[in-house]
Formats: C-alpha cells, structure tokens, sequence
C-alpha cells in the first residue's frame, strides 16, 4: 500500500475526482442514518427514541465532513497532474472499498447494512428496518387544480429528502388525472412510480356520508383504500395535500415495523382541543380516545385491515354514529377516530413531529423542543400559512423553500438504486446519442429535443362547450415579462384562451400571487394556464405554442401573439365568420390583420373606420411596417381598407399572418427555438396543406409596444444564431419536401428569390 496516512489517502480519494468524494460521503452519512435511525430493530424501539442529540450530532458531524470535503476539493484544484478517467474509475473502485472498511468511526454501522453478510448476532439486532433502495409506497387523494398544486410541494418535499423509490398512489378526480399524470411524466425523475386510481368510481363507497367538512367527499376517501389499492399491496403511507416534509420519509416508514401485533394504523394525536368536546358550548364532537388522532398522515398496515374486516367495520361505527351525529365535521378523521374508540388496539401512535398540526387552538409548540426535531409539519388549510405559532416563520420558509424549488433538480438519480428508465426518458437518452456533440448546432437541436417539465391548468379552469360547434380559443405564449399584458387581453376578449407560460418554479408562484391580485384575471374561469418549466438557453417558442394550441378545448383556435389585442368584439365576430364560411368542411385559415402602435398610450379604435382613420394620421401603422414588411404584405392591406367580404390572398415567402383554424391542424415545427421563423415555417405547412388563407373584412389586432425580448438581441448580436437559423430552415424545407413531395419545392425556390 502506497499510501502512508488514511488523511493522505482521503486526500487522494479527493484528487482523484470530487464526485467520487461525493459517493464515499453519502455512503457514509447514508449509513450513519440508515445506521441509527432507520436499522432500528422490532426489539431496541423503546430504548432510541429519544435521539433528538443524537441527529444534532449527526447533522453537525455532516457539516464538518462537507467543510473538510470543500477543503479537499481546493487543495486538489491546485495539485499539479490531472489522472485520467480510466484511472479515475479504478481508483475510485478501491477507495470505495477502503473507505468503507476504514472509516473507524463509521465502522459498526456499516456492519447493520443490508447487505447482511457475515455472521448474524441475533435477528433483532440486524434486522433492517428499510433496506436500501425498498420501495417506499406513499397515497395521496387529490382532486382539482388548487389541490393539484399542494400535491407538487408535498411530492418535492418528499424527493428532496428522500432516498428510497418511491410508487406514488393517486386516488384523483379527472382534473388532477390529467394535471399529475403530465406532470411526473414530464418530470422524469428516477426511480419514481405513479399510479392512479379514479375517485369517481369511489364516490359511490362514501358518497351516503352526510360531511360539513370543506375537504368534501374526497376527504371521506381515505376509508376506502383497503379497496382502492392494488389488493397485493401490504402497507402505505397516506398524506394529506397540505403536508411538508422536513425529513426523509424512509424514518416514517421504518415505524411500521414498530407495530406491535394487532396494530394496524399509525396516527398521531389531533393536536387541538377537538374531541375533548370543550371548545364552546353544547360542542359536540364525535367519538375519540381523549384529544383523538389527526389523520393527515397515516401508516395504513393494508393487509392487517383487510384481514380484519376493516371495510365492515368503518361502514358499521359510520352508520350508528350518525344516527345520533348526522353528519361528520371533519370527514373520514371523525370515522377513524369513532372506529378507534371501538377498537383502541389497532392504532400505533406515532411521535407528535411525524404531523405538527398548524392551525388555532393548537398545541402544537409542545409537540416538540428544537425546530429541528420537526419530521412533518401539517398546515391544515384553509388558513395555511396564517396561524400563530413561535415558529411560524420557520415553517413558512420551510414551505415557500418547496414551494419555489427548482424541481429540475430533483431528477437526480438515486444513488445506488437500480431502476427503471421510464419510456419517455429512454427516447431521450437515445435522441441525445444521435446528436453529434462537435456539429455547431449541437445547442439548438439539444433544445429541440429537451423534455420540459409541464404543469396543465395551473389555476382553476372552467370551460363549457357552446351549442353551435364554432367557438374558438384565443392560443397563446409568454413569459413572465409579459404578464401585464393579461387583464387587457381578458378585457378584449371574452372567449376561451389558452396559455402557455414559461416560467421557473419560483416565478410560476409570481404569476400565482400576480393573478390572485388582480380583479380581472382572479375571476376569468375560462383561461387555461399551462406552466412549461424553464431548462435550458433558448425561448422555446415552438414547443409553448403546441403546448397552448393542443390544450384548446374547442374546435377552432385563433392563432395569437401575447403582444396584440384584439379588436373589441372580435370574439363574436370570428364565431360568427367560422360558421359563415363553413369551416368545419372546408381548410381554411382565417386571416386577422395585424397593425401596430408605438404609442404605449393609445385610445384603442373602436371600429374598422375608426382605425382607418388612425393609420391615415401615423397613430397606427400596418404590422412591421418599418422593418419586415414582408411578414404581413400578402395580408394586402390596400384591399382590406374597402373590402366588406372575406377574400383570398396567395402565400408567399415569408408571410406570417395570425390565422384561425380547425384545432385539427398541423402543429408548429419546434425546431425553431427562440427568435426567427417560428411562425413563418407553420404558414409554410399550412399552405403545404392547402389550407385556404382568407382574410377577414371586419377584424384587426394591434400590437403594443414592449421593449425588445432576450432572443431577438442574441439573433441580432450572433452571427452562429443566424448561421444556424440557416441550417435549420435548409432542413425544414428538406423535410417538408420529404412530406409534401415536389409540390414543396416552390417554398425552397421562393427563399431563394427573395
Ligand atoms: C483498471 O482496472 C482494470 C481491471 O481491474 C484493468 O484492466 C485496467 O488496466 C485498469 N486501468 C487503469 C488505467 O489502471
Ligand atoms: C444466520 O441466520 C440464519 C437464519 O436465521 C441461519 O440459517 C444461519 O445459520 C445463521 N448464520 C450464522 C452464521 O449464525
Ligand atoms: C382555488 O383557489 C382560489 C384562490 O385561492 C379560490 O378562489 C378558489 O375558490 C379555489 N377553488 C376551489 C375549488 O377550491
Ligand atoms: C383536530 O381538530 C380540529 C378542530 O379544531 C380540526 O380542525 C383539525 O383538523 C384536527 N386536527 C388538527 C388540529 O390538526
């Protein structure tokens, strides 16, 4: 062995490479944990408990073995000689070995790994409470769009702690289905397993139960799990939405080995007055043991219940309780506390920190000593983040931390685990091998093909067919430099519109407070918010525009930009011209000519003449008058003046006029990523498609002046932008002829002349 000291050879652990280091470190800490508090045997329960020291220790400990690490790390920045990769994996194996075996300190821990090799002393001893990499099953009952929110807090709370696989079982109505299931497929984090399960179809097992609670029916659904879940499936975690984890939730599932033999649900005690049935007079609450259990999170034993008749049971207590009760208060909790005052020996109860309840009347200071004891804090909503309590502050901060992280982050792999790639991330991988990292392009087709985290219908979002088959949604895309450009849309258009905002997880929570603060936005129902989250250099313009026009819920959508606003009562009128020129049966693309103001103060034109009027004077001009006439010429606005029909225009190189068409049509080519022909290539298809271009008499849209975006200085600046803006036009136009056969041939000719 050539290396003399263990510091020296921890020095060379570091100078091999830092991730390494990094390895070795989480196998470490990973192991003090796993050691002491998730190893914990059936038999050594009642001793460990109370460990609050101990996890200070460790939380100390792994501070100074990060700073010592930091140190490591600059120390190999200076050291001359850079091994090489090979050399690195090699090195990296044997220290990975050593380490393990080295670490004095670390040493009787490592023993109780899994792994379990060696002689075994007494089962109780080393029996592993959660193995590394078990599968961690944790359920949730959610339904609609606000709840669909707190669900993606909670879930980033649990993913930034955690690490363990996780299957996540949602029980959802339609609204969330659709908003989770985009989500973590979108989201792609490793080692993660989503399943659903239709709470319509659940309805009817507790829809007979009179509630007052404002968790509605879906509150009451916690009852049927037994039978909701796959019947193979032996224990679970059930959550509320309005959860936050401050730790990793293997601790919490290393307690159902703590059941003693009837147990079957792990609570913690409600933390208010409750069901002592003293908090006013002739307060009546319903059956508990002394303050009750709070059933926001829960250790169900599912086969233990089963066994047991669970279903008949709750049904029974339910049914005779509500002869003299009427109805429940707090919904399935007031069930489960009324079955536990039955049948006291099926509950095991967990630490008041596994569910520090927030809310008044609370005595949830005394649940614990130091913020850093907490495990679970609960904001019982609605009065979320508005409660009295001396930490209220820190809770608050734990929450926002979630709330705006950065959930990218969270795709990390789980180190160690093997697992699963899911389809979505396989076609990834393999579109990313076919790249070729030298080609000058490589950023732009990478962009192409990146899979960005979505979250549909962030806010609430009604929306209701009309009768006569011709609505349209207004589609559009935008980021948050763009938000105040909102209220006067709403105010000019009344239909539907669809949204695609790009956003980071923090601004995504601005555009939230942004829309709740205003009296416009907070009350339109029919506007769909998409969040496509921010990864990567360019604007994905493309992509957000897809995003917005295949989340339109009616047959025809209008093609818009966030800059523009429509004419008053355009809404009506392309309802009416839809129908008009029979676009249901024909391909038609109804043209809505576009002008222009530089005036961020303009009396918007109420009529067709008013604004005729405005161009005459220069208040107004035709779109890009001054710098790409071209874009909008064929739109031919000398003849729009005086036409009162519709009439027919020829595409020609160039044109990007804002159209309406059949929901049904070609989406955009999200090739084109940031500034230039975005919008140019999808008129191209259009026309490819021979879609009619007709241009309305009656309609207009004026653009509003804003200072120029991000992408359209880095085209101006870049000469490799352009260059390959170049390239990916040349590879369009080769696969619309591709598609489309020579007919395509006059777009690549018409480039040329210009
Ligand atoms: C790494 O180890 C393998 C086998 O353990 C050996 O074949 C290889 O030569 C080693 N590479 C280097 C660079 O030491
Ligand atoms: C360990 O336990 C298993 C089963 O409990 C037993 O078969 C085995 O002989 C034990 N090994 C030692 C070394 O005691
Ligand atoms: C969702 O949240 C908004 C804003 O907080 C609120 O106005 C709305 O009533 C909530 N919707 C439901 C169904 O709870
Ligand atoms: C306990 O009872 C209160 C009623 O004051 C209820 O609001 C709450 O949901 C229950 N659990 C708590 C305080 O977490």
């Amino acid at each position: 062995m050539h290396f003399p000291s263990y510091g020296k050879l921890k020095f060379f652990v570091a100078s091999v490479t830092f991730v390494v280091l990094l390895t070795w470190l989480f196998l470490i800490v990973g192991n003090l944990e796993n050691g002491r508090s998730l190893l914990l045997s059936p038999c050594l329960v009642e001793q460990s408990m109370p460990r609050y020291l101990e996890r200070d220790t460790l939380e100390l400990r792994m501070r100074e073995v990060v700073e010592e690490n930091q140190q490591l790390h600059l120390q190999l920045s200076q050291a001359q000689g850079v091994a090489t990769k090979a050399q690195d994996r090699n090195y990296s194996n044997q220290q990975w070995v050593a380490s393990a075996d080295a670490g004095p300190e670390d040493g009787e821990n490592m023993a109780e790994e899994p792994s379990n090799q060696g002689g075994n002393h007494s089962d109780c001893v080393h029996r592993p409470m959660v193995e590394k990499c078990e599968l961690i099953h944790v359920a949730c009952v959610c339904a609609g769009h606000n709840t669909s929110r707190d669900v993606v807090t909670l879930v980033k709370s649990i993913l930034f702690h955690r690490r363990n696989p996780l299957h996540f079982h949602f029980i959802t109505d339609m609204v969330a289905h659709q908003i989770l299931s985009s989500l973590f497929r979108s989201w792609m984090v490793p080692s993660i397993e989503v399943s659903f399960y239709d709470a319509d179809e659940l309805k009817s097992e507790v829809a007979w139960i009179p509630n007052k609670h404002y968790s509605g029916i879906y509150g009451l659904m916690k009852l049927t799990l037994t039978k909701a879940l796959p019947s193979d499936l032996t224990k679970v975690i059930v959550l509320d939405t309005d959860i936050t984890f401050a730790t990793d939730i293997a601790e919490l599932w290393a307690i159902f080995w703590r059941f003693a033999d009837k147990q079957a649900i792990g609570l913690v005690e409600n933390q208010s007055d409750w069901y002592l049935g003293n908090l006013w007079k002739n307060h009546k609450p319903w059956p508990a043991l002394g303050r009750g259990f709070n059933t926001g999170v829960i250790l169900l034993l599912l086969e233990q219940l089963r066994r047991i008749g669970w279903e008949q049971m709750w049904r029974l207590t339910a049914e005779r309780e509500l002869m003299s009760m009427l109805s429940t208060s707090l919904a399935d909790q007031d069930i489960f506390n009324a079955v536990i005052k039955q049948n006291p020996a099926l509950v095991h109860q967990l630490p008041c920190f596994w569910n520090v309840q927030l809310s008044d009347h609370t005595r949830s200071e005394q649940c614990y000593t130091e913020v850093s004891d907490l495990k679970v804090i609960h904001w019982n909503s609605p009065k979320k983040l508005r409660v009295k309590n001396k930490h209220v502050e820190f809770f608050r901060n734990l929450y926002l931390t979630f709330l705006e992280y950065d959930g990218n982050l969270l795709r990390r792999e789980l180190f160690g685990c093997p697992s699963q790639p899911s389809s979505e991330s396989i076609r990834l991988q393999d579109a990313l091998e076919e790249l070729d990292e030298d080609d000058q392009c490589y950023d732009f087709r990478r962009e192409r093909i990146m899979v960005h985290r979505i979250h549909l219908y962030f806010l609430q979002y009604e929306y209701a067919p009309t009768e006569d088959d011709a609505d349209v949604t207004l589609v559009a895309q935008l980021s948050i430099d763009r938000l105040q450009m909102l209220e006067a849309i709403c105010n000019h258009w009344e239909g539907p519109i669809s949204l695609a905002l790009y956003m980071s997880d923090a601004e995504a929570q601005q555009f939230l407070r942004y829309v709740l603060a205003s009296e416009v936005l907070k009350n339109r129902k029919n506007v769909g918010y998409h969040i496509v989250y921010k990864e990567g250099q360019f604007y994905p313009v493309n992509l957000l525009r897809n995003m917005a026009l295949r989340h339109a819920n009616t047959p025809y959508i209008f093609l818009a930009d966030v800059d523009f606003l429509p004419m008053y009562g355009l809404y009506p009128y392309l309802r009416k011209s839809i129908v008009q020129l029979d676009m249901a049966h024909s391909k038609k693309a109804l043209v809505v000519p576009a002008f222009e103001t530089l005036r961020y103060r303009l009396s918007f034109p109420k009529s067709k003449a008013e604004l005729l009027s405005m161009l005459d004077v220069g208040t107004l001009y035709t779109f890009r008058y001054h710098v790409w006439t071209k874009g909008h010429a064929p739109t031919n606005y000398a003849k729009w003046r005086t036409a009162t029909t519709p009439y027919k225009v020829e595409w020609e190189a160039d044109f990007e006029p804002y159209v309406v068409v059949r929901r049904d049509c070609p989406e955009y080519d999200q090739r084109f990523v940031g500034f230039g022909w975005n919008k140019v290539s999808h008129i191209m298809e259009l026309d490819a498609q021979e879609y009619d271009l007709v241009v309305l008499p009656n309609a207009f849209m004026i653009h509003m002046p804003h200072a120029p975006s991000f992408d359209i200085s880095k085209f101006r600046s870049s000469s490799s932008y352009r260059y390959c803006l170049t390239m990916l036009k040349d590879e369009f136009h080769q696969d619309l002829s591709r598609k489309y056969g020579s007919s395509a041939l006059k777009y690549l000719t018409a480039e040329r002349n210009i």
